[in-house]
């Protein structure tokens, strides 16, 4: 049984598929730099654009998988998503591919919002295009956790089934109970390569600590500390005040504001998401109410507090906790280092890797250093590459673009058995 692998990247689809028995006869990666990697990996050199590839040159196969990029979207400019402004739809090369060859199956993955951007315009033109051309959808949002791997990554898996092939069985993964599921220290291994944790995180990491040590906190499993709000006594809405009326109330950290000569002088010392006119988000407002209570039981220890914090980086000053429920150590949790504010997250489950931002690779405080490429690749099913980039935000970036490999495998695994029966069907 014979798979293509269209927008390739590191091969989870590769990976998982091969495992499960079938053969990869074809693949496709526009970046240059993948395309070596996927050749010293799986000994195929994958084609470059799938848009100048031409259907007959592709060798025929039973199954056609493609974790096409969440791309720019236009229905020929007439429907535009918001999410995806211009152009480049991809889902047409592989809507033309599987046109021309017929596969029983095709499977892809993309991230859920698929089904929602444009107005669901978009997921209506993915189905109705398979449709057309033979086949019917199926979709679900999976997540590697539901499958026993400690990480939280929903994304959706379509299968398109020709409508000659008869289903033996569900396309799905069995899920399993939340007990079944590895625990992330299980996947942890300190003896691999890693990067340590910077000094100034190390301390910064620590006078959080001590705060969380030494303050009575709200009893909530979410919850944000803003901490220059401690001493802040400024309206959040302040757009419709004068000067002089301005001039009464405490910024940032309770600095007096009274000696401001002009609104420049005045934003000066406001907290940065604290800004004239703004509408500020619900969320910035329970946490600025939160912190402010926080202050007000805990005001002689978090004015000495205070000067301990580091001031130079805005998202230093925000600790999101998002971990277990009054076991406020910092030590014994997962830590992500977020535009926003510094996360901290439950121990068991780390967060989805993504693509985008390297700077959120996840942080294991009680050992001071950052997740590695190994346990990375072993969270998206990868780990048994020879090879994965030798740089570490590239590393990140290829595996939080990757599909999750075993997802794959127990996809692969369910179409093989239709498959086998439809083959089997045929032959007589
Ligand atoms: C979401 S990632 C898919 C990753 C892959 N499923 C994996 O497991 O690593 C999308 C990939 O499509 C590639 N890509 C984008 N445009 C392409 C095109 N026109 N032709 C071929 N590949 C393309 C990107 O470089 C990226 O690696």
């Amino acid at each position: 049984m014979k798979f293509i692998d269209l927008f390739a990247g590191l091969g989870g689809f590769h990976t998982g598929f091969s495992n499960s028995g079938f053969e990869c006869v074809f693949a496709c990666e526009i970046d240059s730099d993948l395309r070596a990697l996927y050749k010293s990996n799986y000994g195929i050199e994958p084609y470059g654009d799938v848009t100048k590839i031409a259907a007959k040159d592709i060798p025929n196969h039973d199954v056609l998988c493609a974790g096409f990029p969440c791309q720019p979207f236009s229905l020929a400019g007439k429907k535009k998503g918001a999410d995806c402004p211009s152009s480049g739809m991809l889902i047409d090369d592989i809507v033309r591919i599987a046109a021309h060859h017929k596969p029983k199956f095709v499977v892809m993955e993309n991230v859920p919002n698929i089904l929602t951007i444009a107005n669901g315009t978009f997921w209506e033109y993915i189905v109705s295009s398979f449709e057309s051309i033979g086949y019917v959808i199926e979709h679900k949002v999976i997540s590697p956790v539901e499958i026993g791997i400690p990480q939280n990554r929903k994304r959706i898996f379509v299968v398109a089934s020709r409508n000659s092939v008869v289903k033996t069985q569900s396309y799905w993964p069995t899920t399993i109970q939340d007990s079944e599921v590895a625990n992330l220290r299980d996947f942890l291994d300190s003896t691999l390569e890693h990067k340590p944790l910077e000094h100034k995180k190390k301390i910064l990491l620590a006078v959080w600590q001590n705060l969380l040590d030494n303050c009575t906190l709200p009893l909530k499993g979410a919850f944000s500390i803003v901490a220059p709000e401690f001493g802040a006594n400024y309206p959040l809405e302040f757009g419709s005040l004068t000067l002089e009326q301005m001039k009464q109330y405490r910024g940032a950290y309770g600095e007096s504001l009274a000696a401001c000569t002009s609104w420049t002088d005045v934003l000066k010392k406001m907290p940065s998401y604290a800004q004239k006119n703004k509408k500020v988000s619900d969320w910035i407002i329970s946490s600025v109410q939160q912190s402010r209570e926080i202050y007000s039981s805990n005001k002689d220890y978090l004015d000495m507090w205070i000067g301990q914090l580091e001031k130079n980086y805005n998202s230093w000053q925000i600790l999101e906790w998002r971990g277990k429920l009054g076991e406020y150590n910092i030590y014994s949790h997962l830590i992500q280092f977020r535009a926003s504010g510094i996360r901290v997250l439950k121990p068991e489950i780390a967060p989805s890797l993504i693509a985008m931002t390297p700077t959120q690779i996840p942080v294991i405080p009680s050992e001071n250093r950052y997740m590695s490429k190994a346990e990375a690749a072993k969270l998206q099913f990868l780990h048994t590459l020879p090879n994965i980039p030798d740089n570490t935000p590239r590393a990140f970036k290829a595996l939080g673009n990757a599909v999750n490999a075993k997802i794959v495998e127990l996809i692969a695994n369910n179409l093989r058995h239709s498959l086998a029966t439809y083959q089997a069907a045929n032959a007589t």
